[in-house]
């Protein structure tokens, strides 16, 4: 579904990405991992469009994604929580929601889906009128991830979901996912909670200072005793 090949991006001079390949399949959960600065949230948001390739090529469903603005990318399925959520604060719940479907111009379906997602994320039903500043940390997540879901997207790309949230607030979250997973959407999953990650997923990419260090089939990176002591905190 989607394939990123050799791909490199700068941060000016710095080079972020330094040939990554890495490849998402119809239906799966991606994790990545990796310690501060190994370019994660630089990754996602190249594949969204945010940044632009210095070299290599994304290919998302068989056509290349390089020309295309980050509104097109939206449209074709791709949806991005960012790394800090980019809510706005003084907007109510439910107005952050409609924001996630800006693109979409179905009213009946877009009503059905904000449904959907509110009995997925049933926490934000209560809180549709209240303004998204005043959610606690976990309602912020799940407000972001339900936002991106309003897209419709095929491809659902997280960054650091459960960043600073309460254990409990964790479990939630992780949840979410994986029902989010289960209704067949593909995500790429950026968590610094490695452990949690990679049991939610097929496969996972390690990447250190902007390259893939390894990728593989979770359950065996988590049993690596080279990677348990690098980000899983020894086994
Ligand atoms: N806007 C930016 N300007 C300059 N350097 C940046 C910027 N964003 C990220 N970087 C640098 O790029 C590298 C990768 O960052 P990032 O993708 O945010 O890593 P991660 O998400 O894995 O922590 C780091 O060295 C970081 O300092
Ligand atoms: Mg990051």
């Amino acid at each position: 579904m989607l394939d990123v090949d050799a791909v490199h991006v700068h941060h000016g001079a710095i080079a972020a990405l330094r040939g990554v390949s890495l490849n998402v399949r119809e239906g799966e959960v991606l994790s990545i991992i990796g310690s501060n600065g190994a370019g994660k949230s630089t990754l996602l948001k190249a594949i969204a469009g945010l940044l632009p390739l210095s070299g290599g090529s994304i290919r998302y469903c068989g056509e290349a994604l390089h020309d295309q603005p980050p509104h097109l990318r939206v449209r074709r399925g791709i949806a991005l929580v960012p790394e800090g959520r980019g809510l706005f604060a003084s907007l109510s719940v439910a107005d952050n929601l409609r924001l996630g479907a800006y693109s979409r111009h179905n009213a009946a379906a877009v009503a059905s889906d904000l449904e959907q997602v509110l009995s997925l994320l049933p926490r934000l039903r209560e809180r549709l009128t209240q303004s998204a500043g005043t959610l606690s940390g976990g309602e912020q997540q799940m407000l972001a991830i339900g936002r991106a879901l309003l897209a419709r997207p095929r491809l659902l790309l997280l960054d650091e979901p459960s960043m600073g949230l309460a254990p409990r607030l964790v479990d939630d979250i992780f949840a979410s996912i994986a029902e989010i997973a289960r209704n067949g959407v593909s995500i790429v999953l950026v968590e610094q909670n490695a452990r949690r990650a990679m049991s939610l997923s097929m496969r996972t990419c390690v990447l250190a200072s902007g390259e893939v260090a390894m990728q593989g089939d979770s359950a065996q990176l988590r049993d690596d005793p080279a990677v348990a002591a690098a980000y899983l905190g020894g086994l």
